[in-house]
């Protein structure tokens, strides 16, 4: 096998942009691996790329053998783009191969609906230990606005009181219903119970029980919905003076009455249920059934607005403002052949990493990405086809 400085660990939409934004700054990222549960997805994207690209079939949930392939290649950082569920079986093995980490979603377990960091973060005194970095969230929710906010902290307030992150996708996929990253995934994140943080509390709510209008610029005014999004976690406790923060996403009526009625007849449950002797996990089956997110982005029309809204206080002024990105599904498909919720992913997975190999971000331990100088990431968004905007509101 080729030697390989980098190693994308996930053949899916997401690991399509990242692996064709990587391959185009060969400087960067050197002899590039991707490696994945399924060799034919590895093989339609190393065909459609137009530079170098190794490809290789892995079970990521078999750390020893990532470690063989981490070892075998000589690569210096992971980019996992899997699923949650495989998170700690790539940490482990980048520990047991001396490979730096990196990810866009936290550690879910598969049996149950439940994402928090605690899992990863106790991975902080191992990943000191063998001077590694392991960096957390480096999609767009998480991972941009968590930098949007460092930014903001940085240059724009003293003081930072309340943050909304909102999310918006306007766009159409001519799909009566399809999600636009992992099924799974996201079903398993949206009927989950709403939660924010305010006051030094976390305050929990029926899943989408409270909604408001929301001002996205660029595309108008749009519902969004309260949502429990694992940034609330690790902002809460990395931006100071911080009084609440709060996570809502904008829904579609169709994909909400799809949704309804999908979960009104079992088909969102994720225990075992008996199928003619055989046990089978509903939302598993869900998934066969449902459009491939990487397959959604030819026809897909419209766009994205994702970014945050700040009120705090700059030399004793009240101020309230947005730095946001918009981002148009067919741009990314002319770049990519991908929508805009993969590209929005994918590009800051290779931004991240970026920053790492070039060592404007270093540290050893564990870290969420707003704990580094949001500074080089925020040019490279520009760079890389993510452009941000400030607006005073
Ligand atoms: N932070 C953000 O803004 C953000 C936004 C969207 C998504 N995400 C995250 O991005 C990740 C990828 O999402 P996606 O939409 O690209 O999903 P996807 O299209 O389903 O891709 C996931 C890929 O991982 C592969 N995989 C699954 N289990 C594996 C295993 N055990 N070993 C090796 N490979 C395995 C899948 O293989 P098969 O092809 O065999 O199924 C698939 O190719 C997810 O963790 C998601 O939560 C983050």
């Amino acid at each position: 096998m080729k030697k390989a400085k980098t190693l994308i660990i996930g053949a899916g939409a997401a690991g399509n942009v990242c692996a064709k934004k990587c391959v185009r700054l060969p400087d960067v990222f050197g002899n590039i691996h991707l490696a994945s549960r399924t060799l034919s997805k590895c093989k339609d994207i190393q065909s459609s790329i137009d530079g170098p690209l190794d490809v290789s079939q892995i079970d990521a949930d078999d750390s020893k053998a990532v470690t063989r392939l981490i070892s075998d290649l000589g690569a210096e950082i992971v980019i996992n783009l899997a699923l949650p569920y495989q998170d700690l079986s790539i940490m482990d093995a980048c520990l047991d191969a001396g490979a730096h980490y990196i990810d866009t979603a936290n550690y879910e377990p598969k049996d149950e609906a439940k994402f928090c960091y605690k899992w990863q973060w106790d991975y902080q005194e191992k990943f000191k230990n063998a001077g590694l970095t392991a960096l957390l969230g480096s999609g767009f929710d998480p991972g941009v606005t968590n930098v949007f906010c460092a930014y903001a902290q940085k240059h724009l307030f003293d003081e930072i009181h309340h943050i909304d992150i909102v999310d918006c996708n306007d766009g159409d996929h001519g799909h009566a219903f399809a999600t636009n990253f992992n099924p799974e995934i996201n079903i398993r994140e949206v009927t989950q119970r709403g939660k924010y943080w305010e006051n030094g509390k976390w305050i929990e709510c029926d899943p989408l029980s409270i909604s408001k209008l929301i001002d996205f610029p660029e595309v108008g005014q749009r519902k969004g919905y309260l949502m429990y999004h694992e940034e609330l976690e690790s902002l809460s406790k990395n931006i100071r003076g911080l009084k609440s923060i709060r996570f809502w996403m904008t829904f579609s009526d169709n994909y909400l009455t799809h949704l309804n009625v999908l979960e009104n007849i079992g088909m969102t449950r994720i225990d075992p249920v008996n199928h003619q002797g055989t046990p089978i996990i509903p939302l598993e089956f869900l998934k066969t059934l449902l459009p491939d997110p990487s397959s959604l982005g030819r026809d897909y029309q419209g766009k994205t607005c994702i970014g945050c809204i700040f009120e705090g206080v700059k030399e004793t002024q009240v101020k309230r403002l947005m730095i946001y990105n918009v981002c148009k599904h067919q741009d990314c498909y002319s770049d990519v052949q991908s929508q805009a919720i993969s590209y929005t992913t994918g590009v800051p997975a290779m931004i991240g990493a970026k920053q790492l190999i070039e060592g404007q971000w270093k540290g050893k331990g564990v870290f969420n990405i707003e704990e580094f100088d949001p500074d080089p990431f925020m040019a490279d968004l520009r760079l890389y086809g993510l452009p941000w905007e400030v607006v005073n509101l």
